[in-house]
């Protein structure tokens, strides 16, 4: 019997597995490796379709359409019907869940708890390969954001490198599995870092836009969730669409090569953004697929996707303009990926029922867990205060016919209304001083003291209005996820629920609706206002100017306040809005973000008290656009009156952000010991005692921020070094820790990415609530 090739053999190592194949490929076969085609209804000139035959040598396949069997059928082809028998790759966007929904990246990272993203991606990574076939998911996108206007925010992780690092991790891990040899095992898929590097940085929030980013902020903001990504083994990135700074991402040395390769020792391929290639004409870079494939590859770009210009890679080598070496290098880095993957040894999925592989009880349990932890309390006041400060109608019409002013809707929380803000601490409670008054903020809601509820809004009854942008397959019937409408039904069931839109998501609507849902507002003792953007929204080329409710929902809003009943802001949105109405007009607003299948229930849990929020910004909330941007780790200024994270602006007042990165409201209350900093081997051990001071049980972020006082180069005001999650019972003390490496924790890096470690002063604080500080001297 004739032995099979070395390239076939498990047993051997991926690297001479690699050169085995190498060694026997004829050039239109490797370069044939370098391309992705789609399928599904898509207009590029890489489609499969009746012009654009398939062609089984392709590396990648990009699948809008399809599943396994369809997968499979290719993948045949490949296999069974080439010279080499090389398998496809099959890629898709799993951006937040394959069919069971999951909250959006950002809503993940306000639950700021990795935990739940690294077994949320197991899932979505399970659903995704048994049920689409998908080996490769083009996530996570961890760029930092600092503009939220910008559509693909919601993609992200938030303004902070740090935070966006360790979710980015988490992903891979989810993704790929925590050992080596994972990768190969079924259910598991590699990540796709994106996008390499700085496409938050579009000018305006602009999508597409020239980014100007200097050294420092490539490696203080822009970097470290990629290097923290490629450190916990992520396989592959996708070069970014923007000119970094005068040089296109996908032709960007010193991004792809330098530091990604060189520095990093990232192994992995790296494939480029749609048609990424093709837009170097567009930049001004290079004219032809000939120099715009050179720039590309020889940059480090190993992958094209979707525009083609790769097919003029064997003349380029015919011509003697692309050398074999060059070539080999970025085909074996992608066939590595397929022999980690094991995809020469199982190259098929198995074709099994939707029902057998989506949406099990783990997973739409996993999903109802994640919302609960990402939809965050901003705001919990009694209601009676409200409505004095709304307008004297308001105060005049505060107490419903047959209802006293007295009764409470609610228990009694514990939280109480948000103090100004100040210099990024996160605001304390005050809801003593309410308490002491005799009021209790309106959440949580006493279901059985709840008569009549007005449930208005453009989202009452949407499914849609939770799953986002980038929803791969996630369902959108009854069975996949739920709206607020069913979960009104179903946690108030005493009440009479009256429902109205009021008007739509962006409509230019109709005033008659804005008035029935006022009039039925009138009628209840509670209104559920379900407002926000939707899903398409947000999202690559979703940039927008305005950032406040959009369409007719202000006016809404008026309508109801006018109605003078309680109301509950339920806020939907893929971005930080600018909620300033909300936050002065309601009584309590939670800001579900699109947290997933079963945000809805979740909110409705959060209502009536039976889950404690617990959820915090990971991002800068502004107070007006004109702000932007503003973000809390940003460089000092120069005057000393110029107080730090503000706006400063002439007519911006009051001044700061609506809401601090970090916020989030809580029905209990955490008080904090002081910060203790100790000398630990080279290092530092810090440490602060946390209390749970109220009645109910409830979690606490301590975000761990640190202030280096005195630099060679500036720095921010402060940057997160560290954070942790921590359930506590009433009464309960934990003692949160951190360590701090000096090296990693108080270096800095230069213009070129040097990490400068100098001695001196720094001050480490636990969520802006207690403070310490130390000095750093080399040790002898
Ligand atoms: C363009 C987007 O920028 C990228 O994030 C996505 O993965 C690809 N299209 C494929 O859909």
């Amino acid at each position: 019997m004739k032995k099979p090739p070395a390239y076939r053999d498990p047993a051997l190592s991926v690297d001479a597995r690699v050169k085995d194949l190498l060694r026997r490929m004829i050039v239109e076969e490797k370069a044939m490796q370098l391309i992705q085609q789609t399928i599904g209804k898509d207009a590029n000139p890489d489609n499969i379709g009746p012009d654009n035959p398939f062609d089984p040598l392709v590396g990648s396949v990009l699948a809008f359409d399809g599943g396994a069997a369809v997968r499979n059928a290719y993948q045949r082809a490949a296999v069974e019907k080439t010279r080499l028998g090389i398998p496809i790759l099959w890629g898709y966007d799993v951006i937040h869940g394959w069919r069971t929904g999951f909250p959006v990246s950002l809503a993940q990272a306000g639950s700021f708890n990795p935990d739940l993203t690294e077994r949320l991606s197991r899932v979505a990574a399970r659903e995704a390969w048994a049920d689409g076939g998908v080996n490769w998911a083009f996530s996570p996108m961890v760029e930092v954001a600092h503009d939220p206007r910008w559509g693909r925010v919601v993609e992200g992780y938030g303004e902070d490198p740090y935070t966006a690092g360790v979710f980015t991790a988490a992903v891979v891990r989810g993704y790929q599995g925590r050992k080596p040899g994972d990768l190969a095992r079924p259910g598991h898929i590699a990540a796709c870092l994106k996008h390499f590097v700085g496409y938050s940085a579009s000018e305006g929030g602009r999508d597409y836009s020239y980014t100007d980013i200097s050294g420092r902020a490539l490696w203080e903001w822009h970097l470290p969730p990629f290097e923290a990504g490629v450190r916990a083994g992520a396989r592959t990135l996708m070069s970014s669409f923007n000119d970094i700074t005068g040089v296109p991402a996908v032709a960007n040395y010193y991004t792809q090569t330098e530091i990604l390769r060189h520095r990093w020792g990232f192994d992995g391929f790296v494939g480029s953004d749609w048609a990424a290639g093709a837009q170097l004409r567009d930049q001004g870079y290079a004219d032809d697929p000939e120099p715009q494939t050179l720039a590309a590859l020889l940059a480090g770009n190993d992958m094209d996707m979707c525009d083609g210009v790769f097919r003029c890679i064997p003349r380029l080598v015919e011509e003697g303009r692309l050398k074999a070496a060059d070539l080999d290098r970025a085909v074996g880095r992608v066939l590595r990926v397929k022999f980690e993957l094991g995809l020469f040894e199982n190259p098929y999925v198995p074709e099994l029922p939707v029902e057998k592989t989506c949406q099990l009880p783990d997973a739409r349990d996993l999903a109802l867990e994640c919302a609960r932890e990402s939809i965050a309390l901003l705001k919990n006041e009694p209601f009676c205060s409200v409505a004095s400060s709304v307008s004297p109608q308001g105060a005049a019409r505060n107490t419903p016919p047959g209802r006293s002013a007295a009764t409470p809707l609610s228990e009694g929380g514990k939280t109480g209304k948000m103090p100004p803000y100040e210099r990024g601490d996160a605001p304390k409670g005050q809801g003593g001083v309410l308490r002491a008054a005799g009021m209790h903020p309106l959440l949580p809601l006493d279901p059985c003291k709840v008569r009549r509820i007005a449930l208005i809004g453009p989202m009452a009854e949407s499914y849609q209005a939770h799953i986002g942008s980038w929803a791969a397959r996630i369902a959108s019937d009854a069975t996949g996820a739920t709206n607020y409408l069913e979960q009104v039904r179903a946690f108030f069931p005493k009440a009479k629920i009256d429902v109205e839109k009021g008007c739509g998501v962006v409509d230019d609507g109709d005033f008659d609706a804005i008035e029935r849902a006022g009039a039925v507002a009138e009628k209840a003792d509670l209104v559920l206002f379900a407002c926000g953007e939707e899903g398409g929204q947000t999202g690559e080329y979703k940039s927008r100017i305005d950032l406040t409710l959009p369409g007719l929902q202000d006016a809404l809003l008026t309508r109801l306040v006018a109605a003078g009943r309680p109301i509950v802001a339920l806020v939907t949105a893929g971005r930080p809005l600018i909620i300033d109405r909300l936050l002065d007009q309601c009584a309590a607003v939670l800001y579900l973000w699109q947290s997933g299948a079963r945000a809805a229930e979740a909110a409705m849990e959060i209502l009536v008290g039976r889950v404690n929020p617990s959820a915090k910004l990971p991002m800068t909330f502004p107070r007006h656009v004109g702000q932007i941007p503003v973000y809390y780790n940003a460089h000092r200024r120069s005057r000393h009156w110029a107080k730090d994270y503000t706006a400063d602006l002439e007519d911006a007042l009051p001044d700061g952000p609506l809401l601090p990165f970090g916020f989030g409201l809580s029905y209990t209350e955490f008080a904090y010991g002081p910060v203790k900093v100790a000398k630990r081997g080279g290092g530092f051990a810090a440490s602060v005692a946390v209390t749970n001071t109220g009645s109910v049980a409830g979690k606490e972020t301590v975000f761990w921020y640190l202030t280096d006082v005195w630099a060679t180069y500036t720095q921010p005001v402060r940057r997160v070094i560290g954070f942790e999650k921590v359930e506590l019972a009433p009464g309960e003390t934990k003692t949160v820790r951190l360590r701090i490496d000096p090296l990693r924790d108080l270096s800095y890096p230069d213009e070129d990415g040097q990490r400068i470690l100098e001695e001196g002063e720094f001050r480490l604080s636990a969520s802006g609530r207690a403070e310490a500080s130390f000095a750093y001297c080399v040790p002898n």
